[in-house]
């Protein structure tokens, strides 16, 4: 790799006017949606619309485009939206949180280069370097941060070590041993490792080489990345992605850590009136809509993320000129994010109603206890009279059920009919106690 002494991983690009990121915003657009023509999808979408890709002459024309949803690529499981031949496809992740069909998104060997630049880019911005060493406690398989991560560290020349998900004794004797100096992980995960850290004597500041962290795949708040810092000495920086967009790398903070810069060369980005589906006037809090602009298997338009959030104002003094978003505000649908995992109610309710002992009254509580993010599953029995081994059973069987559904192990109680509160009118399904959001 040759030697490159910018604060940019790719100056032609991070330095741009606002003038030209929108000339190769439209140039690309165009390109994207005459190459979506090749999906069947979005042939009979732009048909049923009226719309040609002739019609798409303006970047604003991009709000003629129909949006698309993540029904959208349930319903056309598994490759209905790919817009290249099977045969050009070299690998495809699997979002969690899907209910039926989950959602697939298919790669080209480009199409992970890029996605390997984009996060090499957003490493680089916060002054990781090829001496340095990360370690990447995401799950790796189907979860996108595991190998985005890995691909983009070890294109930015990185030593990069796959630690994955858990096992925090080990990840700690890794961060010691290998002089590790940058961590990807989500922000719940890192008030563990400090815990384990204590509990083991270990000092952060003293024992470690730690210097960068690169929190996301969660909502969290200003004050708990505030924590992180004090609680490691080790700077936090908001990292934002999800599997549809390739996964990391769609947007991540400088090191002004003050909002997160989209990627503007990648991404088309709107903010839209989740219910009118208008665009918000700057700085007001709505729904992230993306629109890809340089992916071969799977362009996707207008996608509608469901996550809340909105463009903040002026200039970076880092230079850069792609727009800066707000860390996430919430969502507009009834996903949870917990421990980076996504998770419908749905999902639970699904596997709940499978077991007759049990009655179709249950609630879900998100909370953070001792720094670790938990749920707890209520739910009411259907039937009296069960002895006290049918019952551990039954719980040992439902929280089985449960983690092979959602990927992670809830807590389960099991209650006497009548226990939960009885809501009027719609029953509350979920309380989130946790504080994600602010
Ligand atoms: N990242 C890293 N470690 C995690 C984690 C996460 N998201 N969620 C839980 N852990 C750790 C726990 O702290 C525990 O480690 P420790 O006891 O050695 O400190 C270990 O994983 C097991 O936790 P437990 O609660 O017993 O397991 P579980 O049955 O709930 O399943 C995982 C946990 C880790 C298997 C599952 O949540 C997972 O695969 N998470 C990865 C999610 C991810 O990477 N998301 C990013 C997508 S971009
Ligand atoms: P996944 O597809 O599994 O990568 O999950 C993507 C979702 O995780 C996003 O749509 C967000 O809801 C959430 N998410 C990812 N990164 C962040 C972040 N930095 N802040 C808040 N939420 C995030
Ligand atoms: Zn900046």
């Amino acid at each position: 790799m040759a030697i490159n002494n910018s604060e940019y991983f790719n100056p032609e690009i991070e330095t741009m006017s606002r003038e030209e990121i929108k000339k190769l915003q439209l140039e690309r657009l165009q390109k994207t949606v005459r190459h979506c023509m090749n999906s069947p999808f979005y042939k009979k979408r732009f048909e049923e619309a009226g719309l040609k890709p002739e019609d798409i002459k303006t970047l604003d024309d991009v709000r003629k485009i129909p949006f698309t949803t993540k029904q959208d690529l349930r319903d056309t499981y598994p490759f209905g939206l790919a817009s290249v031949p099977l045969s050009e496809c070299v690998r495809l992740h699997s979002s969690s949180g899907t209910t039926g069909n989950p959602t697939v998104i298919l790669h080209t060997q480009k199409d992970l280069d890029e996605w390997a630049n984009a996060v090499a880019r957003c490493l680089w911005m916060v002054g990781l370097r090829p001496d340095d060493v990360f370690q990447n406690s995401s799950g790796y398989g189907m979860f996108t941060g595991g190998l985005g991560f890995q691909y983009g560290a070890e294109r930015l020349g990185m030593l990069t070590v796959p630690a994955a998900a858990g096992n925090s004794l080990r990840q700690i004797k890794f961060i010691k041993d290998f002089g590790t100096t940058a961590i990807h992980a989500i922000p719940s995960y890192l008030t563990r490792l400090h815990e384990v850290m204590e509990q083991e004597g270990v000092d952060p500041r003293k024992d470690t080489k730690l210097k960068v962290f690169a929190i996301g795949a969660e909502p969290h708040t200003e004050e708990q990345r505030k924590r992180i810092e004090d609680m490691f000495g080790v700077k936090a920086y908001n990292s934002f992605g999800m599997s549809e967009m390739c996964g990391p790398g769609v947007a991540f903070e400088c090191k002004e850590q003050n909002g997160l810069h989209f990627w503007e060369d990648y991404y088309i980005v709107e903010i839209v009136d989740p219910e009118t589906l208008e665009p918000v006037p700057d700085g007001q809090i709505g729904e992230l809509v993306l629109t890809t602009l340089n992916r071969e298997a799977m362009p996707l338009l207008r996608y509608r993320t469901r996550d809340l959030t909105r463009v903040l104002p002026g200039d970076c003094p880092c230079g850069r000129k792609h727009i800066r978003l707000d860390r996430m505000k919430g969502r507009s649908d009834d996903m949870m994010v917990l421990r980076g995992v996504n998770i419908f109610p749905i999902q639970i309710e699904k596997i709940l109603l499978n077991y007759p002992e049990l009655s179709s009254n249950y609630l879900i509580t998100l909370t953070t206890d001792n720094d670790n993010d938990n749920m707890t599953v209520d739910v009411e029995l259907a039937k009296e009279g069960l002895t006290d081994n049918q019952l551990k059973d039954l719980e040992k069987a439902v929280c089985r059920a449960l983690k092979d559904e959602i990927l992670l192990t809830p807590r389960i109680h099991l209650l006497v009919a009548g226990t939960l509160p009885q809501s009027e009118g719609k029953a509350v399904r979920v309380k989130d106690l946790r504080k994600v959001y602010q």
